[in-house]
């Protein structure tokens, strides 16, 4: 059962989305050669509780941290630590906040001082596929519409998309229906309807879409050792446009 918002529950996600969207932006802001991981976590842990929320990735099954920073090869789940980041790092940062029953959830890759032209187009075309997959994200059509469209858009682009991993619905629960992938052919899934939430997050890799999970059973990197980068934003289905949920106003 994909959950439908009503009118009151639409305006407590544009809450929980807008403290998650305002804690990636302080995140950002932080990414600079000599800050550690955990610095940056610690920042955006403090936020969200200032803002009366919680974060949503803290104790989610067991995961140790408020954010997830992933750096260069690794993909998403990068765990916190004393990692300092260095000039040329890309750093992806997945935040998530919980306040009046909803989750909010997004994330971005950052640049780290000045990085390599491959770098910043893997991070701008993973940025636009979003936008390509979103503008198929109206009433009628169907979940894999958005899917075909990010695939299309990074496959021309010459990276990869990565496939173990994928977007989903998001509401009072971090994780719900439906299921969306950021690969597949079109017309396929459940129908788009308006009140339906859906965090809508292309994860893309420089070389091969194949990804490892290491020991710790969350920080996925590369198979090949490249860059990935990730960008994410949850997204209400309308009438009209989808309305992109996780904004950031005054910041
Ligand atoms: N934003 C991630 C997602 O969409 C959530 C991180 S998983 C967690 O799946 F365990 F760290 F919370
Ligand atoms: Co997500």
């Amino acid at each position: 059962m994909i959950p439908i918002k009503n009118e009151r529950e639409i305006c407590l996600m544009r809450r929980a989305c807008r403290i998650t969207a305002a804690a990636r932006a302080l995140a950002g802001e932080m990414v600079r050669p000599g800050v550690t991981t955990k610095q940056i976590d610690k920042a955006v842990h403090d936020y969200i509780v200032s803002q009366g929320a919680t974060p949503s990735f803290l104790n989610y099954n067991g995961y140790p941290a408020s954010a997830c920073i992933s750096v260069n090869n690794t993909v998403i789940h990068g765990i916190p630590d004393g990692r300092v980041l260095q000039e040329g790092d890309i750093v992806s940062i997945d935040v998530g906040a919980y306040i009046g029953g909803f989750h909010g959830d997004c994330a971005a890759t950052f640049a780290c001082g000045e990085i390599s032209p491959e770098a910043q187009r893997l991070i701008d075309v993973t940025r636009q596929s979003f936008y390509e997959g979103i503008a198929h994200a109206r009433k009628g059509n169907r979940v894999s519409d958005i899917s075909h469209a990010v695939q299309s858009y990074v496959e021309a682009n010459g990276f990869s998309v990565v496939r173990a991993f994928i977007g989903h619905g998001v509401g009072a629960n971090l994780h719900e229906e439906p299921e969306v992938p950021n690969f597949g052919k079109p017309g396929r899934g459940p129908r788009l309807i308006p009140g339906m939430t859906i965090a809508v997050e292309p994860m893309v890799n420089a070389g091969t879409y194949d990804v490892r999970v290491l020991r710790d059973n969350w920080t996925t990197v590369t198979a090949d050792g490249k860059l990935s980068a990730h960008y994410e934003n949850t997204v209400l289905i309308t009438d009209g446009e989808p309305e992109i949920l996780t904004v950031t106003e005054g910041l």
